[in-house]
């Protein structure tokens, strides 16, 4: 029997989809995410955006010494660190100016292999935690960047029936894993009338409970004079839960780079990811009073937030010459731009409160 098998049969012979998820993802000795080499990037099973190019951490860099010009140097803090390719990467694009810019340098990983790679990784001073509450109180200004965070978190799965909305729970018979139908208990079927979701016969979905409240956490931690940058794939409830875009539900799994849909194989081999309900972010994000500064696809948001400045400032605009150095460079741009790929099915929401709120709409204003 594998090693999941026993942690359910353990727990009674089944238990639900995000309980499965959370085991397959981050037990600490077997879960995909509590390896000792980081799964993401160029040799792992997926890329995200600060792994795929060294640009995605020049924008930022970018945007943050625009707002430090006006604001004073701010506290930055990077939820889901990971291997620390964004921290490392802020940290270089910013040279000798990190004084200027950055206060304070917080990244949150749970994992904690990840945590002792951070720790190698990020700038002298830096503080790397599990939890954002182990951290010191936040002041002002703060700017929390989070990439693929919420994608990455245990989701409830559900198949709707004539009479009604059944959860699909794992379970094991014969030492194998195996599906398991379940009424929804009431605070599933909560989630989706809560956002006036009526799932087709024979639909699939999930949904995250935990993420709203994940968000309201964060943005209490941010404060007053604050930006939350969510980098993620995901749609609005409309969208996510249209039985003829996602019938059977976005749940993908990831390994070297292929995509499969079954999430019960090769359990802490493989990457299981959810998209995400956009409306559960604003939801959180008007309930403590925060705007809504911009949700554009990733490729717009670059744009916005300077990646020309940014590109002429390596001298690499277009009177760049055609050597080597500048194809290389552009390959490495692109790769974030692809309008077939990251470009556009990653989206960039950003939230505000305060004075960072108002510097940081007109940093985005249309170019
Ligand atoms: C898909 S990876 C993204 C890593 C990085 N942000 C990037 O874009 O390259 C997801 C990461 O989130 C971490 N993670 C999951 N839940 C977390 C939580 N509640 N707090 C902090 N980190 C978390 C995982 O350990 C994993 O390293």
């Amino acid at each position: 029997m594998g090693w999941i098998e026993s942690i359910i049969e353990s727990r009674g012979g089944e238990v639900s989809f995000a309980e499965f998820m959370e085991l397959a993802l981050y037990d600490p000795d077997h879960g995909y995410y509590s390896g000792t080499e980081p799964r993401y990037g160029r040799r792992g099973d997926f890329l995200t955006a600060p792994t795929a190019s060294h640009w995605y951490s020049r924008v930022l860099s970018n945007f943050l010494v625009r707002m430090a010009d006006e604001a004073g140097p701010v506290t930055f803090v990077d939820l889901a660190a990971g291997d620390g390719s964004l921290l490392a990467g802020v940290s270089e694009a910013l040279g000798r100016r990190v004084e200027q810019v950055l206060e304070r340098c917080v990244a949150v990983e749970r994992s904690p292999v990840m945590q002792g790679r951070l720790a190698l990784r990020l700038p002298a001073g830096a503080e790397v935690v599990a939890d954002l509450r182990q951290a010191e109180q936040l002041s002002g200004p703060v700017v929390v960047h989070a990439s693929e965070l919420y994608d990455a978190l245990p989701v409830e799965r559900v198949i709707a029936g004539d009479e009604g909305l059944d959860e699909l729970w794992v379970a094991v018979v014969d030492d194998s894993l195996v599906w398991r139908q379940r009424p929804a208990r009431e605070e599933v079927a909560a989630y989706f009338s809560e956002h006036r979701v009526r799932l087709e016969p024979g639909q699939v979905a999930e949904a995250n409970l935990k993420m709203q409240n994940l968000h309201r956490r964060h943005l209490r931690w941010a404060g007053e004079d604050a930006l939350i940058l969510t980098l993620d794939y995901g749609y609005d409830a409309r969208r996510l839960y249209d039985a003829r875009g996602r019938g059977q539900g976005s749940l993908a799994c990831y390994r070297r780079h292929q995509l499969s849909r079954n999430p019960l194989e090769s359990p802490g081999e493989q990457d299981i990811t959810a998209h995400v309900n956009w409306d559960d972010l604003r939801a959180a994000a008007r309930a403590q009073g925060w705007k809504e500064i911009g949700f554009w696809p990733l490729a717009e948001y670059l744009v916005r937030a300077g990646l020309a400045e940014v590109v002429e400032t390596f001298n690499l605009g277009m009177e760049a010459p055609m050597d080597a150095r500048t194809v290389r460079e552009r390959q490495e741009i692109k790769r974030l731009l692809d309008p077939e790929g990251m470009g556009s099915d990653l989206k960039m929401m950003i939230q505000g409160r305060g004075r960072l709120a108002a510097l940081s709409s007109a940093i985005c204003k249309k170019p």
